[in-house]
């Protein structure tokens, strides 16, 4: 038993010893990794020192932050050994249990990961009335979060110290590193802008010189994505009237709604980095706007 345990780092907690035969005891692990806006898989067994099966009422609990006292995020209730475990409490419903209680597996998912998620878990039986059998996992279970790369926000605007510039916005984690490719595909020098919010990198492109398409690639070690602009100032196009910041606006919006559509990780393990990513099948090359600048 002892050398299960330690081969697969579970952590093991006493609560108290039984005459000989089993013991309480949780097996969680020190730690699970999640993906952002996936789910992940939490864990628990325990042992008790009951020989024959548990028939009184049983609930599980699931706390975040400490033991003992941490909030409740999840928390099942079965009245008897035939009722199913039925939630009382499952903070924004993210969470579902996987292991039957009974058989001693208190394991649920967790749905719908965003960073917040991102903290310690405990596990917690309780078999009867009796505060005797209530039994908790003192070690919790540390869920970590990894993503891919997101563009966030592309922007272009105009001011006196940056002349035109473009501003990409990338989340990711571990964070992703930045850079833009100018019209000519050349890698641009860019400047990081900076204190963002955590997970979070932006990069500036300043005095935009030339026309066409400007890319900004975000890579972690989840993969890769990029996202283009198309920038028409210098040669005369439409003439369009619009406020820049509200053309620019539309732009960013329809780009968020191609990028919260884009394969990654996929993509890049293809190992193709010139590879287009798809959307739906279809390149992702519909972002097009004439750009007037300032109406002057
Ligand atoms: C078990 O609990 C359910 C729901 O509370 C109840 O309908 C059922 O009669 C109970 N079964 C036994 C054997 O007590
Ligand atoms: C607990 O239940 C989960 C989900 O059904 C299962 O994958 C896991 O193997 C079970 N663990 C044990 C120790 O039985
Ligand atoms: C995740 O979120 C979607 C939309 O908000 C919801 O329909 C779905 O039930 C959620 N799934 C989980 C496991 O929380
Ligand atoms: C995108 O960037 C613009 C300009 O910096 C900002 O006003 C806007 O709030 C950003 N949008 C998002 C969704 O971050």
């Amino acid at each position: 038993m002892r050398g299960v345990v330690s081969l697969f780092g579970f952590l093991i907690f006493t609560a108290e010893s039984g005459n000989g035969g089993n013991q309480w005891a949780f097996q969680v692990p020190k730690e699970v990794t999640g993906e952002v806006g996936k789910s992940a898989t939490l864990p628990c067994w325990f042992s008790s020192p009951h020989s024959r099966s548990h028939d009184g009422a049983l609930t599980a609990i699931w706390r975040v932050g400490r033991p003992y006292d941490g909030e409740v995020v999840f928390k099942c209730v079965s009245s008897n050994s035939s009722a199913p475990c039925r939630p009382t409490t499952n903070y924004m419903n993210k969470f579902i249990l996987l292991g039957n209680p009974r058989h001693n597996n208190l394991s649920v998912s967790i749905g719908n990961l965003t960073w917040g998620d991102s903290t310690k878990y405990y596990c917690r039986v309780e078999l009867s009335p009796d505060r005797h059998d209530k039994y908790e996992a003192k070690t919790g279970t540390q869920l970590h979060l990894a993503a891919p790369p997101r563009i966030l926000n592309m922007t272009v605007g105009f001011d006196g110290s940056r002349g035109y510039h473009a501003v990409c916005v990338a989340e990711g984690e571990p964070v992703p590193s930045l850079y833009w490719a100018d019209p000519l595909d050349r890698n641009q020098d860019t400047r990081l802008t900076g204190p963002m919010l955590k997970h979070q990198v932006a990069t500036e492109l300043h005095y935009l010189t030339r026309d066409g398409k400007y890319t900004c690639v975000a890579t972690n070690s989840h993969g890769r994505v990029e996202a283009s602009v198309y920038f028409y100032k210098f040669k005369s196009g439409g003439n369009n009237n619009l406020p820049l910041g509200l053309l620019w606006a539309a732009l960013a919006l329809k780009l968020m709604l191609l990028l919260g559509l884009l394969c990654v990780a996929t993509c890049y393990r293809n190992g193709n980095k010139k590879q287009r990513l798809e959307l739906h099948g279809r390149a992702q090359e519909s972002t097009y706007e004439n750009y007037e600048a300032g109406g002057h």
